[in-house]
């Protein structure tokens, strides 16, 4: 299955989220791979934490240069392996995989070819006979990137491999509204992809949203952080208008897929957070269990069913 993540502003915790939460898959045994078509900023190796890819391959053989025909093959990272950090494939996890973009390689300037749709078709449908799940991660706003991932999956014979899209926003206003523009508005996602041969009523099933980066105000906890307990009614307050505001503009609850805490460890680094981090004490277990609970229903058939 093809997992593609999306946001309209930059900087919403696409990458971080979707780099853990295919950790988080691949511990439980699921084989994955991680396509960085983010092709202006392909930085998650640095948040796999694989050294010499932070910023993109130097080698050549990155999805940039691979889709534009420069590549015959392309560099696949055995995240196990590479990671600083992991030390191995633990018994009973899945395949990690990261394809990672080319440094400097820059987005695309115009839109796909016939050629270029045909060639991210077959690495899709390649990679799909491997793996289980395939994310690729977007860039920001209505990127060429996006294009291609449509038109790819438009294609009559991509038409039987499921796709899910997810679109992360920040829980504020601005990200709200950002978020429904990008899926419900002009040149949003629903009509680019019916532009590109997707049945629009399909395709709507198949988007879901992603908080990021939340803090809960109802708890006593905020308090005990320092927060005043005028500072707790504020947060309240905002939290439930933001509420009203999600649920009116078709971002609320019924296609929320996750929820995942502010975490103060992702707030100061971009990584992958190991249960020896919640352990530690370092990271929140809340995290950690909202990663996997979204890991879960990226490929929980019945979360996906229309109600
Ligand atoms: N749950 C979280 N708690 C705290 N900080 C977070 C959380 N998720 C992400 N962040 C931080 O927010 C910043 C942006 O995250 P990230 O790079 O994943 O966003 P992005 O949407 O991929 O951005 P870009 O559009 O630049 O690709 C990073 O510094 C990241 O560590
Ligand atoms: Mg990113």
């Amino acid at each position: 299955m093809f997992v593609f993540a999306t946001s309209d502003k930059g900087g919403t915790g696409r990458s971080v989220t979707s780099t853990n939460v295919l950790y988080r898959a691949a511990l439980n045994g699921e084989d994955v791979c991680y396509l960085d078509f983010d092709f202006g900023s392909p930085t998650a190796g640095a948040v796999f934490g694989v050294s010499g890819v932070e910023r993109g391959t130097t080698q050549g053989r990155g999805l940039h240069r691979y889709l534009h025909g420069k590549a015959v093959e392309l560099q696949r990272i055995d995240v196990w392996q590479e990671a600083r950090v992991l030390g191995g494939r633990p018994a009973g996890a899945g395949q990690l995989v990261l394809i990672p973009g080319d440094e400097g390689g820059g987005e695309f300037n115009q839109p796909p070819s016939d050629e270029l749709i045909q060639r991210c078709a077959d690495l899709l449908s390649h990679l799909n006979e491997e793996f289980s799940v395939i994310l690729v991660d977007l860039s920001a706003g209505r990127s060429l990137a996006t294009e291609l991932a449509l038109a790819a999956t438009g294609l009559e014979r991509m038409s039987r491999i499921e796709s899910r899209w997810l679109v992360f926003h920040r829980w504020t206003r601005q990200h709200v509204l950002a978020a429904e523009g990008l899926v419900y508005g002009v040149n949003g996602l629903i009509r680019q992809a019916e532009a590109r041969g997707h049945d629009p009523v399909i395709f709507r099933r198949r988007i879901r949203f992603v908080r990021t980066a939340t803090t809960e105000p109802s708890s006593e906890r905020e308090r005990l952080g320092g927060l005043s307990a005028a500072q707790v009614a504020w947060l309240q307050q905002r939290n439930k208008e933001l509420d009203l505001l999600a649920s009116n503009r078709q971002v609320g609850r019924v296609v929320r897929l996750g929820t995942i805490p502010l975490d103060p460890v992702l707030q100061w680094q971009e990584q992958l957070i190991s249960n020896e981090d919640v352990g530690r004490g370092v990271a929140n277990e809340a995290t950690l269990e909202a990663f996997d609970d979204l890991a879960e229903r990226i490929t929980d058939k019945s979360t996906w069913e229309q109600p």
